[in-house]
């Protein structure tokens, strides 16, 4: 092969202006590497007159990135828009069902349509590659894809959206406030065009639904997944976690059980000794548990620019090269449409924080809530808030309680059952524990 490979790149954000950068950079090298040399021939973006820092005068510009995805002058289309919908899913549609083969970042539209955009690069003999989806520049497709293609994977889990773990990580360094540590985090280009994707943790889970289908061979199930986000988490929170020997980080964590699979996204607590709790900043981490290769822990920068620019880099070269993989590692008609294990089923230890009515009797009580259901405590820590001689302040107290693996199912109905008898003050707070 020894024409150019002709590419279209729709988008010219933070992540596209980089891409375009990095292909120019990097051209003698990419030339040498592939064997073809790679030439930004069309380019679609909202806004023209911008200046991007990059030179795009070779480039024919198109309004419409539909337009762009059925132009007979490109052979290759970069999606680079975001959007489960709309003109992103309009124009990679149109891309693969012209023959093109398509590189995308965008993980909320793989997580919704990426089996039925699968099989259509399959129908029509091209490429859907998406490592820039997942953990930005850490190269984890392909490790799932084919770098451990000789290995029965058991689970794996990771910190993959940047935002978050950015936020907890200063709010735990630094004792600053979520919104402050937030702000900071958009400032800096790495939070989603709305934030809220980040941290109420579906960013994460459209990560972890392309990540558990690479690693079990099953059908993307973004719909399986139990979310929830940090917002919740506080600093008393990250303290009382210290104190414990654990930090605070939101994981999305996929899990092949006798029972099928459970994928949750949710904070978690991790113990300080642990791979993934070294993990600071926008920085991500997967690891992966597998019968040959036992953990490997992969850690890289998750969001911002040049990062995943080298992620989407990387999956164009392959297209230069011919090399075509089937998307999620197996033909489509084979991934297997797995039974879905539910939260309540999910087994591990728990951290939970109660505001508690500082009477006798109480943390009795709550005790005994959980030793019904068998449920056995390895710690129990009040922080008392300080009071007069006679022992009453009226003022709920932090009472922090580690527990034992058990069920999601056993731990609600312990609460729900201690919140009846009237000795908490307010909505519990419960965070699991992760081992290694
Ligand atoms: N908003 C994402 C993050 C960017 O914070 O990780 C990369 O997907």
């Amino acid at each position: 092969m020894s024409t150019s490979l002709r590419v279209g790149i729709a988008g010219l954000g933070t992540v596209g202006a980089s891409v375009v950068r990095l292909l120019v950079r990097q051209d003698a090298a990419l030339q040498a590497r592939t064997g073809r040399k790679i030439v930004v021939t069309g380019v679609s973006a909202r806004d023209p007159g911008r200046d991007r820092g990059v030179d795009l005068s070779g480039a024919r510009w198109f309004e419409d990135p539909v337009a762009l995805a059925a132009s007979p002058d490109i052979d290759l289309f970069v999606e680079l828009m975001g959007g489960d919908e709309g003109a992103a899913r309009a124009a990679v549609e149109t891309a693969l069902a012209a023959g093109k083969s398509v590189v995308t970042a965008n993980k909320a539209l793989l997580a919704k349509h990426g089996m039925a955009l699968a099989r259509l690069a399959e129908r029509k003999g091209v490429a859907l590659a998406f490592e820039a989806s997942v953990a930005g520049g850490i190269p984890i497709v392909k490790t799932l894809r084919e770098g451990l293609a000789g290995n029965e994977i058991s689970r794996v889990y990771g910190i993959l959206n940047g935002t978050c773990n950015y936020i907890l990580s200063r709010m735990e360094r630094e004792g600053l406030s979520f919104e402050a540590c937030l702000a900071d985090a958009q400032r800096l280009g790495y939070a989603e065009a709305d934030p809220t994707f980040d941290i109420d943790g579906f960013d994460t889970a459209h990560k972890l639904a392309i990540l558990t289908s690479l690693a079990f061979g099953s059908s993307v199930d973004a719909e399986a997944i139990h979310i929830e986000g940090v917002r919740a988490i506080t600093l008393d929170d990250l303290r009382s976690a210290d104190e414990l020997g654990y930090r605070i980080k939101l994981l999305g964590v996929a899990q092949r059980t006798a029972d099928g699979i459970e994928q949750r996204v949710h904070p978690t607590m991790v113990p300080k000794s642990s791979a993934i709790a070294q993990v600071m900043g926008v920085t991500n981490a997967v690891t992966i548990d597998a019968d040959a290769v036992k953990e490997l822990t992969l850690v890289g920068p998750g969001a911002g620019g040049e990062a995943t620019a080298s992620a989407v880099v990387a999956d164009i070269a392959d297209v230069a090269r011919g090399i075509r993989s089937a998307p999620f590692g197996l033909p489509t008609a084979t991934l297997e449409v797995a039974a879905r294990r539910p939260m309540q089923r999910h087994e591990g230890g728990y951290y939970i924080r109660l505001a508690v009515h500082d009477r006798p009797g109480a943390a009795a009580n709550i005790a005994m809530r959980m030793a019904e259901r068998n449920i056995s405590l390895e710690s129990i820590m009040q922080k008392s808030a300080g009071r007069g001689a006679s022992g009453a302040s009226g003022a709920p107290v932090q009472v922090v309680l580690l527990t034992y693996a058990t069920t999601e199912a056993k731990i609600r109905e312990a609460l729900e059952a201690a919140v009846g008898d009237g000795y908490i003050a307010e909505k519990p707070q419960v965070i699991r524990i992760e081992r290694e």
